[in-house]
C-alpha cells in the first residue's frame, strides 16, 4: 500500500493542470505578471516539487494565469497573489554615474584583506572634509514678520556659526537634526543583530530633503560597526539593472576606477574567496566577466555575499535612488529581505514616486517599515544656515527669512545662501553675516530648478563651459573628460575652473580618479539636470557623441562594463540630432553604433531572464535603425518574446505586428514565419478560444517551409506552441511528439535556453502520455539527467541541484526510493554546499519522503525536523510536505491523535493555496495515517476527496490509482473477519 500511495502521489507530481487556463488568463493589461512570467521561463529551471509542475502547466497560457504567487520562494507555492505594476521609463538623461567613494565608503567586512595582506580601512575621498568639532549653534529669538508670509515667522540667532572662510562652505557638514530617525535606525539595527533577521527601510521624500544625507549619515555614524554596501541607481539609461550593485561590490573591495583590470578581478576575487559560486554570479553582472547566469542565480549570489559578510557584523546595504531602479533589481532587493537568512538591515533612499511606478514595494510587515522623512524645522535649519555660512553670528532677520523660503528643504537653503553670497547680496560685517539691501528686495526663486539656473547663470563662460561638459556625462563627471569635450582655449583652465566651481558648491571632488585625473560630482543631481538643460541641442548632441569616442579610447578595457551607458550616450545624441531636424539617413552610422551597444546589452539582459530590462534595451535599439534595417526586426522579435514575459501583451502585439510587416518587406521570409508564430502563441496567451480550432493547422502549415528554409529556431518555437495546446487539450502523445521536436530543433538552432525549457516539458509529457509507466519514467530519467548535465554545463549549478525536485518523485513513482533519495541526497549536499537557505527545505522535506519509503523512520523524522527548522510559515510546499511526512512517521509510532492532527494541518495549510494537487497529495497523506490508526472509513473518505481533487485537474492517473487504493480499501473490510456482537 505505501509504495502503491508513493506512486500515487508521485505519479501526480508529473502530471498538468491544464484546465481553469482561459478564464484566467486574460489578465488587463498592467497588472504585472512580469515577474512571475520571467521566473516561470525556462531558462530558470522554478524549484520544483511534487506539487510544482502541476502549478507550472504548458507555459504561454498557464504563465498568466497563476492565482498561487511564486513570490520569494521562488515557485514554491504561496497562499496569496500579489499584482504588480510595471515601471514605466525613467528620466532624464545623461552619461553614466561614474562610482563615487565618497558616497560608497564601506566598511570592511569583518575579518577580510586586501590582497596585500592589509586590513580593510574605509576611505575617504580627497573632497570630504568633515569638521565635527565645527557644529554650530543656533539660539530662539523673537519672530519675524516676513514679506510673503502671513504668519510671524520663528527665528534663530546664530550663536556660533563655527569655523569658517568668510564665504559659504562645502557642504559635507554636519548632519543636523533628524535624531528621531536616526534612533529609529539604530533600534531597527539592534533588532537585526538581535534576531540574525533582515530588516527593510524605506525613506521617503521629496528631492533635496535629506534622504541620502541621512542614511549615509547613519552609516558613517551608528553603521560603522556594520559591512556597508552602498550602492545608488542612475537617473537614466533604463536597463542598466545591476549598477548599484556592481557599485556596492566594487566599494567594498575597495576598488578605484583607475585600478586595472586585473586588480579588480583579484579584489572582488578576495571577497567570494570562500564563496566562489556566488563570485562569478555577481561577477557576471558587474562587467567582469561574459558569463551569463538568470537572474534568479545572480539573486542567489548576492545573497550568498550577504550571508558571507554578515557572519559576524550585521551587513548595513544602502540602495539610495531606488525610484529609478529597474524592477529585476527591486525584485532582488526585495528577495533579500524576504529570504536572506543573516543579520541584513536594507535602507533603500526614494521619491514618492517609486510608489506610483511600483505599488508593490513592501510598505508595512514586521520587518518592513517606510520611514517619511519632513523638512527641516526652523530650528535646525538655522543650524544648517551656520554650517554653511561658517564664522560669526548671523543677522536673525536674514537668517529667519533664509530659513522661512527654504522651507526646510536643506538644499534649497545651500544653494540660496550661496546664491547671495556670491551676489554679495549677504556679507559678513564685524563677524556678522548681514544683509547689504532690504530683505523685501531679495529674490526668491518659486523653486529649487529656478534657483539653480539663476546661479547658473551667473557663472562667467569658462565655468560655465565647463559644468556643462560635467552635465554630460552624469552626476559624476571625469576630468579628463570635460578637458576632451571643451573646446582648445578652455583646456587649460579646466582645473581652475572645477577649483571655483567646486568654492560655489556645485561641484566637488569625489577623491578617485579616472585615467589619471580626477572624478568629480555634481553636488546634487538638480544642478546637473540644469546645467544640462541649459545647452544648446546640437552641443549636448555633439557632447554624447565625442564622450563616447573619448571613454572608448580612454578605457578601451572597460568597454563591455560601459556598453549601455555607450549605448545611451548614442542614442541621446540621436535622437536629439532627430528633434533638430538632421534627416534620418544622415544619422545612419550614429543608430546603427548605438542600437549595436543596446541591443547586445538587450540580448545578454534577455539572457539572464532580466525581461524588463531586455524589452527595454531592444526596443530602444531598434528605435534607432531605420524600418529598412534588416538587424531591426531581428532585436523587435526578441524585444517581443521579452515583452510577452512581462505580461505586457499589448505592446508585444504591436512590436510582433512590426516585426512581421518588416520582415516581410525585408523579404526575411524565415524571420516572418518566426514573427508569426510568436504572435499566434501570444494569441493563444490572451484569446484562446478564438484561436484554439484553427491554430494547429496553422501552425503545421507553416512547418514545410520553416524546414525549407532550415528554421530550426523557427521549428523549435512552432512545435513549442503546438506542444502547450496538445497539453492543454490533455492529448498527451500528441505533446509528447511536439516536446521531442522542440528539443531536437532548439539543438540544431544551438538555442540554449529553448532547449532548456523544452527538456522539463518533454519529461511531463512523457509521464502523461500513452506510454507505459516504466518506459515513461525511463525516458524521464534520461532527459533530467541530460537537463542536469545542460545545466551544470552552463555553470549554473544553483538551478542544477533543483534538478531533484522532479526527479526525486520520478524516482519515487517508479518505486525506487532508494534511486529518489540518492538523487535528492545529491543535490542537498549541493545546497548545503553553496549555503543555500531557501530551497533546501523543499528538498530536505522531499528526502525525509524518500528515506521514510525506505522504512528508516528516524532518519526520514531528522529530515523533517531540518526542513522545518528552514521552511518559513508560508512556505506552503515544504509545510505540506514535511507534514505529511511528519504524520505518518508519528501514525508509525502508535501516536494517532498527534499524527491525525498533523495530516490534517497539512491538508488546511494546501487549502490555502490553489493548488488541488497538492490538496489530493496530503489528503492521501490524511489516508495513510488513518488506515495505519485503523480508521477505515476516515481513510476511505480521505480517499475520496483525494480523488475529486485530482479529477478535479483532469489527473486521471492519480485518481485512477487512488481509486484503486480506494478498492482495496473496501476489500480488506469486506475480508475482515466481523467481530461476533
Ligand atoms: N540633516 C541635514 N543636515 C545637514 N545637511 C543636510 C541635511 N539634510 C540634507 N542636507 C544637505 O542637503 C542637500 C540635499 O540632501 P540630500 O542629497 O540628502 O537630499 P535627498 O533627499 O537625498 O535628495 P534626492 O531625492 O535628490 O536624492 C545635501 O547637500 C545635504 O548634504
Ligand atoms: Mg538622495
Amino acid at each position: 500500500m505505501r509504495v502503491l500511495r508513493c506512486l500515487i502521489a508521485t505519479r501526480s507530481s508529473a502530471a498538468r493542470e491544464p484546465t481553469r487556463c482561459h478564464d484566467r488568463l486574460q489578465r488587463p493589461e498592467g497588472v504585472d505578471v512580469a515577474r512571475r512570467t520571467a521566473r516561470q521561463r525556462g531558462a530558470s529551471r522554478r524549484p520544483r516539487d511534487l506539487f510544482r509542475s502541476h502549478e507550472r502547466g504548458p507555459r504561454p497560457p498557464r504563465r498568466h494565469d497563476r492565482e498561487v504567487h511564486r513570490g520569494r520562494d521562488h515557485g514554491r507555492l504561496r497562499p496569496t497573489a500579489t499584482p504588480r505594476g510595471r515601471r514605466p521609463s525613467s528620466g532624464p538623461g545623461s552619461r553614466r554615474d561614474a562610482r563615487d567613494p565618497r558616497d560608497r565608503e564601506p566598511t570592511p567586512p569583518s575579518g577580510l584583506r586586501h590582497p596585500s595582506g592589509e586590513p580593510y580601512r574605509r576611505l575617504h575621498g580627497r573632497g570630504r572634509r568633515r569638521r565635527h568639532h565645527d557644529r554650530p549653534a543656533a539660539g530662539p529669538v523673537e519672530p519675524l514678520e516676513l514679506k510673503g508670509k502671513a504668519e510671524r515667522v520663528p527665528a534663530y540667532q546664530l550663536l556660533h556659526a563655527g569655523a569658517g572662510e568668510g564665504r559659504v562652505r562645502r557642504v559635507d557638514l554636519p548632519l543636523v537634526g533628524r535624531a528621531e530617525q536616526l534612533l529609529a535606525l539604530s533600534e531597527i539595527l539592534d533588532e537585526v543583530r538581535e534576531t540574525s533577521r533582515p530588516h527593510l527601510v524605506t525613506v521617503v521624500a521629496p528631492a533635496g530633503t535629506g534622504k541620502s544625507r541621512l542614511l549615509h549619515g547613519f552609516l558613517d555614524g551608528r553603521g560603522r560597526g556594520s559591512t556597508s554596501l552602498v550602492g545608488r541607481c542612475l537617473p537614466y539609461g533604463e536597463g542598466i539593472t545591476y549598477w548599484p550593485i556592481a557599485e556596492a561590490v566594487r566599494g567594498l573591495a575597495h576598488v578605484l576606477e583607475d585600478d586595472p583590470a586585473e586588480v579588480v578581478a583579484e579584489r572582488v576575487g578576495t571577497l567570494f574567496a570562500d564563496i566562489p559560486d556566488a563570485g562569478r554570479r555577481v561577477a557576471s553582472v558587474i562587467g567582469l566577466t561574459d558569463d551569463v547566469y538568470p537572474a534568479e542565480e545572480v539573486a542567489w549570489g548576492v545573497r550568498r555575499l550577504v550571508e558571507s559578510l554578515a557572519t559576524r557584523d550585521p551587513v548595513i546595504m544602502l540602495l539610495d535612488d531606488i525610484h529609478w531602479a529597474e524592477q529585476t533589481l527591486l525584485d532582488l532587493a526585495k528577495e533579500l529581505v524576504e529570504t536572506v537568512d543573516a543579520p541584513l538591515l536594507l535602507l533603500c533612499g526614494t521619491r514618492r514616486d517609486l510608489f506610483d511606478d511600483h505599488p508593490e514595494w513592501p510598505k508595512d510587515g514586521e520587518r518592513v517599515r517606510v520611514m517619511d522623512l519632513a523638512p527641516l524645522s526652523h530650528d535646525e535649519s538655522n543650524l544648517v544656515l551656520g554650517s554653511l555660512l561658517g564664522t560669526g553670528t548671523v543677522d536673525p532677520a536674514v537668517a529667519g527669512w533664509l530659513t522661512a523660503a527654504a522651507e526646510g528643504n536643506p538644499l534649497f537653503l545651500e544653494q540660496l545662501i550661496s546664491m547671495l553670497v556670491e551676489d554679495e547680496a549677504v556679507r559678513q560685517e564685524d563677524g556678522r553675516w548681514v544683509a547689504v539691501k532690504p530683505l523685501e528686495e531679495l529674490e526668491v526663486p518659486a523653486t529649487i530648478t529656478s534657483l539653480l539656473a539663476s546661479r547658473l547663470d551667473r557663472l562667467g563662460p569658462t565655468d560655465r563651459t565647463v559644468i556643462e561638459r560635467g552635465s554630460v556625462m552624469g552626476q559624476s563627471f571625469f576630468r579628463g573628460g570635460v578637458e576632451a569635450l571643451s573646446p582648445e582655449p578652455v583646456r587649460p583652465l579646466v582645473p581652475s575652473s572645477l577649483d571655483s566651481l567646486e568654492t560655489k558648491e556645485l561641484v566637488h571632488s569625489t577623491g578617485d580618479l579616472f585615467v589619471g585625473l580626477p572624478i568629480y560630482r555634481f553636488q546634487h543631481v538638480l544642478i546637473r539636470d540644469v546645467a544640462y538643460e541649459g545647452m544648446l541641442k546640437r552641443t549636448r548632441a555633439d557632447l554624447h557623441e565625442a564622450f563616447v569616442d573619448w571613454v572608448e579610447q580612454a578605457a578601451p578595457d572597460r568597454l563591455r562594463e560601459f556598453e549601455e551607458i555607450r549605448g545611451y550616450h548614442l542614442e541621446q545624441a540621436y535622437k536629439i540630432r532627430i528633434e533638430i531636424g538632421t534627416p534620418t539617413v544622415a544619422l545612419g552610422p550614429l543608430g546603427e553604433r548605438a542600437a549595436d551597444h543596446l541591443g547586445s546589452a538587450g540580448r545578454r539582459a534577455m539572457a539572464r531572464s532580466d525581461v524588463p530590462a531586455a524589452a527595454t534595451l531592444l526596443r530602444r535599439a531598434a528605435a534607432l535603425l531605420p524600418p529598412d534595417h534588416p538587424e531591426r526586426p531581428k532585436l523587435l522579435l526578441v524585444a517581443a518574446e521579452a515583452l510577452i514575459e512581462q505580461g505586457a501583451f499589448t505592446e508585444a502585439d504591436d512590436t510582433i505586428q512590426t516585426t512581421i510587416d518588416e520582415a516581410a518587406a525585408l523579404g526575411n521570409r524565415s524571420l516572418e514565419l518566426t514573427a508569426r508564430i510568436l504572435g499566434l502563441e501570444l494569441a493563444y496567451t490572451t484569446a484562446p478560444e478564438e484561436v484554439e480550432d484553427s491554430l494547429v493547422k496553422r501552425v503545421e502549415r507553416m512547418i514545410p517551409e520553416l524546414e525549407s528554409l532550415a528554421n530550426h529556431e523557427g521549428l523549435a518555437r512552432a512545435w513549442r506552441l503546438l506542444m502547450f495546446v496538445h497539453e492543454m487539450a490533455l492529448r498527451w502523445g500528441d505533446a509528447e511528439a511536439a516536446a521531442v521536436k522542440t528539443l531536437e530543433h532548439a539543438r540544431s538552432a544551438g538555442h540554449r535556453l529553448l532547449e532548456i525549457r523544452a527538456i522539463p516539458s518533454l519529461g511531463y509529457c512523457a509521464l502523461n502520455g500513452p506510454t507505459p509507466v516504466p518506459e515513461a519514467i525511463g525516458r524521464c530519467r534520461i532527459l533530467l539527467d541530460a537537463s542536469r548535465a545542460t545545466l551544470e554545463e552552463l555553470g549554473w549549478s544553483f538551478l542544477a541541484a533543483q534538478t531533484s525536485f522532479d526527479s526525486g518523485p520520478v524516482e519515487l513513482l517508479a518505486g525506487d526510493p532508494k534511486a529518489a533519495e540518492s538523487e535528492l541526497a545529491r543535490d542537498y549536499q549541493t545546497l548545503e554546499r553553496m549555503g543555500e537557505k531557501n530551497y533546501i527545505s523543499t528538498t530536505a522535506a522531499l528526502l525525509a519522503r524518500a528515506v521514510y519509503e525506505q522504512g528508516r523512520y528516524g532518519e526520514a523524522r531528522t529530515f523533517v525536523e531540518i526542513s522545518r527548522e528552514l521552511a518559513a510559515d508560508d512556505d506552503v510546499t515544504s509545510q505540506v510536505l514535511l507534514r505529511g511526512v511528519h504524520a505518518m512517521i508519528l501514525a508509525r509510532a502508535n501516536e494517532h491523535a498527534e499524527a491525525e492532527t498533523m495530516a490534517r494541518s497539512a491538508v488546511q495549510m494546501s487549502e490555502s493555496a490553489d493548488a488541488p494537487e497538492a490538496q489530493g497529495n496530503a489528503l492521501l497523506d490524511l489516508a495513510e495515517v488513518l488506515s495505519i490508526a485503523g480508521d477505515r472509513e476516515g481513510a476511505a473518505g480521505a480517499l475520496t476527496q483525494a480523488i475529486a481533487r485530482f479529477e478535479s485537474k483532469g489527473m486521471s492517473v492519480p485518481a485512477e490509482r487512488a481509486q484503486a487504493q480506494l478498492a482495496s480499501l473496501a476489500r480488506s473490510v469486506a475480508e475482515e473477519p466481523s467481530v461476533p456482537s
